[in-house]
């Protein structure tokens, strides 16, 4: 089978990418990774990329006269590498319309929520704010609200009473390192389809014991 190629935009430390450029090396992947952008030129990320032998180039959003222009130039970049799926992860630039539709059910991000509850920013500060005693993660396809999307793959990670945002947030970002690359094979794969903007996967997924937090005694 054909591998998907993969391009993958970030902004920062690019912790998830390191996961997902990591699992698409394992044999029999079905998809390989053949470019990381950022738009921060300083992204930490950027040089692990590069010592991959990926291809990643900084796009500096700041460098171009608007949100459009920034966007085309994105779009070209991902065209030139002949890119089949993008991956966001920790890509903190919102993208208009135009970019989201060119790329429609084939781009993904990765959210630290179990959404739609606690999409956007300081999400594990709102979640301890709130009270919540279960948090997570989501691997969704994006669309142009923040944070929203047809979710293909979540994972349920309990808080714990003593809790910082900083301590929840090293949880849940173990869970993501797992969660993206397990997303990203099935849709690689072709296991996932979008019918009424919810994603259906082929086969069918059986019964799995219910998750609870705190666990009975
Ligand atoms: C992750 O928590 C991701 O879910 C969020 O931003 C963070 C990025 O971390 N969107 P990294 O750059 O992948 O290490």
């Amino acid at each position: 089978m054909q591998k998907r190629r993969v391009g993958i935009l970030i902004s920062g430390r690019g912790s998830n990418m390191q996961a997902l450029v990591t699992a698409m090396r394992q044999p029999g992947f079905p998809a390989e990774p053949v470019v990381v952008l950022s738009n921060r030129p300083d992204a930490e990320g950027l040089e692990w990329a590069r010592a991959q032998g990926i291809p990643a180039p900084a796009i500096d959003h700041k460098a171009y006269a608007n949100r459009m222009a920034f966007e085309a130039r994105v779009h070209q970049a991902l065209l030139d590498a002949k890119v089949d799926l993008i991956c966001n992860a920790g890509f903190m630039r919102m993208l208009t319309g135009g970019f989201v539709d060119r790329w429609l059910n084939r781009h993904l991000n990765i959210h630290p929520s179990l959404l739609p509850a606690f999409p956007g920013l300081q999400t594990h500060q709102r979640v301890l704010d709130q009270g919540a005693l279960i948090t997570g993660c989501s691997v969704h396809f994006i669309r142009t609200e923040m944070d929203a999307g047809p979710i293909v793959a979540q994972t349920a990670v309990p808080v714990m009473p003593d809790d910082t945002a900083d301590t929840l947030a090293a949880r849940v970002l173990a869970a993501e390192h797992k969660l993206y690359p397990h997303a990203l094979h099935l849709v690689a794969s072709g296991a996932v389809t979008i019918a009424g903007e919810r994603v259906v996967m082929t086969p069918p997924i059986g019964k799995v014991p219910t998750l609870m937090w705190p666990p009975l005694a």
